[in-house]
């Protein structure tokens, strides 16, 4: 398995490709830290294509300049086995001054959706997500790339910059991987604290309620929002950031959910976000 490190080396890896009948180009953009729910995006590419590039770039413009950007976790060598033994093609890895040439001011923004839900607790958050999945895209030109539900506000940003820009891609969304005791999987996990890791359950079962409610009928924005809130409640270390039933095409607010529509929370649990969701139906 190659590991490329500038854009034009991605470029030519594709093109070569492309030009071949039959191939089928996927793209798993990632920041690294890979866990098995990276990996079983890297296993859906494999499945859906015939050649894979797994993207490891943590990327410094989506993060806040309160955030996790320096500390945030890297294990390259490890993330190249697991994106091989997934079925991984090529890894792309560029250095910053790659992805972001000297003096670089172009940036993508998806407004609106773009300063929703995580959006408007990370001011600026989605822009930096946005222009680095548009360079990723334009430097492939995947027929496929494949994102996770997990951030499910981040698909909402990234189909729309796609139907914006006219892009040739299909994006493919992954189901959320779990702990077994439920807890979305996540890179920012390992900063918890055995104490915050069972707090941390407390937006698992706060979707899961959510789902219950819904599906027996309690559809109203309302209800559902009261008893998401009694849940956090039961857990009063956790700082609520949103609860939010939304359409999870516009992230607008829902009055009522119907099949489809979002329903995600995200919280600070100790100093750590995370994030959770579930599509109601
Ligand atoms: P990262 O947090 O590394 O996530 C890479 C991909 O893995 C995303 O599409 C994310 O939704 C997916 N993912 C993370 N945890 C998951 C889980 N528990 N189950 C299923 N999929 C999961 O998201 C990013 O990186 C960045 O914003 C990126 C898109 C790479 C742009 O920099």
């Amino acid at each position: 398995m190659e590991i490329l490190r500038t854009v034009s080396e991605l470029r030519q890896w594709s093109r070569a490709l492309r030009s071949q009948a039959g191939s089928i180009v996927g793209l798993v953009p990632t920041m690294g830290a890979l866990h098995a729910g990276h990996a079983s995006l890297i296993r859906a590419a494999h499945a859906a294509c015939t050649h894979v590039a797994v993207s490891i770039f943590v990327n410094p413009t989506q993060f806040g300049p309160n955030e996790d950007y320096a500390r945030y976790p890297r294990s390259f060598d490890a993330d190249c086995a697991l994106a091989k033994a997934e079925g991984a093609s090529v890894i792309f890895a560029p250095s910053v001054e790659e992805l972001y040439p000297a003096g670089a001011t172009t940036f993508v923004e998806v407004e609106e959706l773009g300063n929703r839900l995580d959006g408007a607790s990370r001011p600026g958050h989605f822009r930096g997500v946005a222009t680095v999945v548009a360079k990723l895209l334009i430097a492939t030109e995947p027929d496929r790339a494949f994102f996770g539900q997990k951030d499910a506000a981040q698909v909402a940003v990234i189909r729309r910059m796609v139907t914006d820009l006219r892009l040739a891609t299909e994006i493919v969304v992954c189901p959320i991987v779990r702990d077994p005791d439920g807890l979305a999987l996540s890179s920012r996990n390992i900063y918890l604290s055995s104490a915050e890791r069972s707090q941390a359950l407390t937006l698992n079962r706060t979707i899961r309620h959510v789902k219950a409610l819904a599906a027996a009928g309690k559809r109203g924005s309302g209800i559902l929002h009261d008893a998401a809130r009694k849940m956090f409640a039961e857990a009063p270390e956790i700082r609520i950031d949103y609860i939010a039933l939304v359409d999870w095409s516009t992230l607008r607010p829902a009055e009522i959910a119907v099949p489809g529509t979002l329903f995600a929370v995200a919280a600070l649990v100790g100093s750590t976000r995370l994030i959770d969701n579930t599509i109601l139906n």
